[in-house]
């Protein structure tokens, strides 16, 4: 979702803040713009890429050492070049960026009106930026203070930064609910919504908190104070991640570089937590809550999206191995149906980004009444990450494609390291059985591995299907969120309209779509109910649908009902998912570069999902 690059230093801003642009791209955008201080303000933009903002301002003035610039994902008003930021306040004087939603913006604008201000944009943006000079001016403060003034009265979600012709080498900036972190340089500093932007230029970053205010002047230390404003001290952390990780090394698109990390990454997830000689289990971060893990009520699993997926595995996992009660919940449902929460009950949110808007207000939800939340997040440092009372990272490394993948399986490697180690704890599993079961996990990296040497097969199935307009991906136990999770990879980057369901549901209702026209997904892999499996792709079958079926390898019966088969190395059944995503990944990546889709930004989306 929109994105938020500023500097102020002793380069020239302009370069540096086009960049930064691009490495936030992946968040998804509709428009992008760019103000630079050189005497004046100097403001451009436009509807699109950020390569046609690059044109535009090819023989501008571009000159300048301190900038903001913005990729803004439309929310009040339509994607046009007018409601692109920047935008400026009356005088021109002030110039802004913001992403999230100020939601008493009606009433602001109205009062704002009534003073005679007039507006050129349809944002709540240009609201703010007023109501900032408007304060600045009749109450007669300093810029910082005219902000703090303006934030007490937003009500809503905000990550702004904040230029004035008057102040040449200051930045303002503030967050609520929307990310926002500082990049602190030698004389200069770097802002962005995310990381990605500062990596190249420094590894010291301070990630801002709700409610907090930064005022970044060139030459002198950065001060933070709070919307009450109390003085802060900043928390300088180190990035960990490297630049590399940023860059597409040579394969076409972010997402098929990220399907093909998935052995490094999956062990990375493992790495220092698995020792499948000694039995021993660690999860450092939650170590203190392993006996709230025990004798929870229940744990509840919060997510959205492809997390969500990864939570139901989760579900499987708790339920199966450790034999604790789980329940799993869309985030934007959980925070509005007033659910019932207890002390004993512990959530698990997981949040790739960290930073998704409904998964934390689910969580300030439930710290409210009381529960224990812990944390899966990929993103080190993001507001889940932080407001969570614990928590475990996946260490997948930057995932910059829209359609989340390597996030994926290293959220369910993790829930399986917690379900096993609760196990242990419990004695749910007797001693040897746990032991094959950890062993087999340590295994699991190396079949990733082999599986992801197959290739071909894939391709050769997209070609087949992709003018299709229908897709069902069926799946039964540990493997039906694996087809809902097919389902989606296929639907967000092909646009192709696909549903995953368990398969046995297939005769409630489903089932009236199967003709010749139909493709279906099963994933058929050896497991306990497999023979149950092959009774519904022979109903499948019976009505002509057309059957590609992901089995484990050397399997003949499936093999001898499909059209196609995808084979992936034996395993462990609680471990399937983790191997039998994978091919739906690699699926639905052909079928979007053979429909010609743009796979690391597919239309309408956004990697970080800041708003509800
Ligand atoms: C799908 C996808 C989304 C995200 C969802 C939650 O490929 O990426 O469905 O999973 O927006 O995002 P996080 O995990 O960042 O909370």
């Amino acid at each position: 979702m929109c994105g938020i690059v500023a500097y102020t230093g002793y380069k020239q801003a302009h370069p540096i803040l086009i960049k930064g642009l691009q490495r936030l791209e992946y968040r998804g955008y509709d428009s992008a713009g760019i103000s630079l201080l050189d005497g004046k303000v100097y403001t451009y933009k436009t509807k699109g890429k950020v390569s046609e903002l690059e044109s535009f301002i090819k023989n501008k003035h571009l000159k300048g050492s301190l900038g903001i610039a913005h990729t803004r994902w439309a929310t009040h008003g339509e994607p046009n070049q007018k409601n692109a930021h920047p935008h400026f306040s009356q005088t021109k004087s002030l110039s802004i960026i913001h992403n999230g939603i100020i939601e008493n913006y009606v009433t602001l604008k109205e009062e704002l009106t009534a003073r005679g201000y007039l507006f050129e944009s349809d944002t709540d943006t240009e609201v703010l930026v007023n109501l900032i000079e408007d304060i600045r001016i009749n109450e007669k403060v300093l810029l910082d203070e005219a902000v703090r003034i303006a934030l007490c009265q937003v009500v809503g979600a905000y990550a702004i930064v904040i230029l004035s012709d008057e102040h040449p080498n200051t930045l303002i900036a503030a967050r609520k609910g929307s990310p926002l972190v500082v990049g602190i340089g030698d004389d200069e500093f770097f802002l962005a919504s995310d990381a990605t932007p500062i990596i190249e230029y420094t590894k010291n970053v301070v990630y801002l908190e709700d409610e907090e205010i930064a005022i970044l002047t060139r030459g002198e230390e950065l001060k933070i104070t709070t919307i009450t404003n109390q003085e802060k001290t900043p928390y300088i952390q180190k990035l960990e991640w490297n630049l590399s990780e940023l860059e597409k090394g040579g394969y076409d698109h972010f997402m098929l570089k990220e399907i093909y990390e998935q052995p490094r990454s999956i062990r990375d997830s493992m790495r220092g937590r698995l020792n499948p000689i000694t039995g021993n289990i660690s999860l450092g971060g939650i170590i203190d809550y392993e006996q709230k893990l025990i004798n929870a009520n229940r744990i509840i699993i919060i997510a959205c999206g492809t997390s969500w997926h990864a939570g139901l595995v989760g579900e499987y996992l708790f339920e199966d191995i450790a034999r604790i009660p789980v329940e799993v919940e869309y985030a934007s449902e959980f925070r509005y149906r007033n659910p019932i929460i207890g002390e004993n009950d512990v959530i698990i949110a997981i949040s790739q980004s960290g930073e998704t808007a409904d998964t934390l207000a689910a969580i300030e939800l439930a710290k409210k009444k009381g529960a224990t939340i812990l944390g899966i997040c990929n993103v080190v440092g993001s507001s889940i990450a932080r407001v969570t009372h614990a928590g475990s990272y996946t260490h997948a490394g930057p995932e910059i494609g829209v359609a989340s993948t390597k996030a994926f399986t290293a959220q369910v490697t993790v829930l399986t390291l917690m379900a096993l180690r609760l196990a242990q704890i419990k004695g749910t599993i007797p001693k040897a059985r746990f032991m094959q079961m950890l062993q087999e996990l340590d295994r699991i990296p190396e079949k990733v591995e082999r599986l992801l040497q197959n290739n071909g097969t894939t391709e050769i199935i997209a070609q087949k299907y992709k003018d299709v307009n229908n897709f069902l991906y069926l799946g039964r136990g540990y493997n039906f969120p694996v087809a809902l999770e097919g389902a989606l990879k296929l639907k967000e980057i092909s646009y192709i309209h696909a549903e995953g369901y368990p398969a046995a549901e297939m005769k409630h209702g489903p089932i009236a779509l199967i003709d010749e026209n139909m493709p279906v997904v099963f994933i058929a892999p050896h497991h306990g109910i497999y023979e149950k499996v092959v009774s519904n792709i022979q109903e499948v079958k019976a009505r002509k649908g057309k059957i590609i079926a992901i089995v484990t390898e050397g399997d003949t019966i499936v093999r001898n009902l499909a059209d196609y088969v995808i084979e992936i190395p034996a395993t462990e059944e609680f471990l399937i998912p983790i191997l039998a995503s994978i091919p739906l990944q690699k699926l639905a990546y052909h079928m979007a570069v053979l429909r010609g889709c743009n796979v690391d930004m597919p239309r309408n989306l956004a990697k970080s999902v800041t708003v509800e």
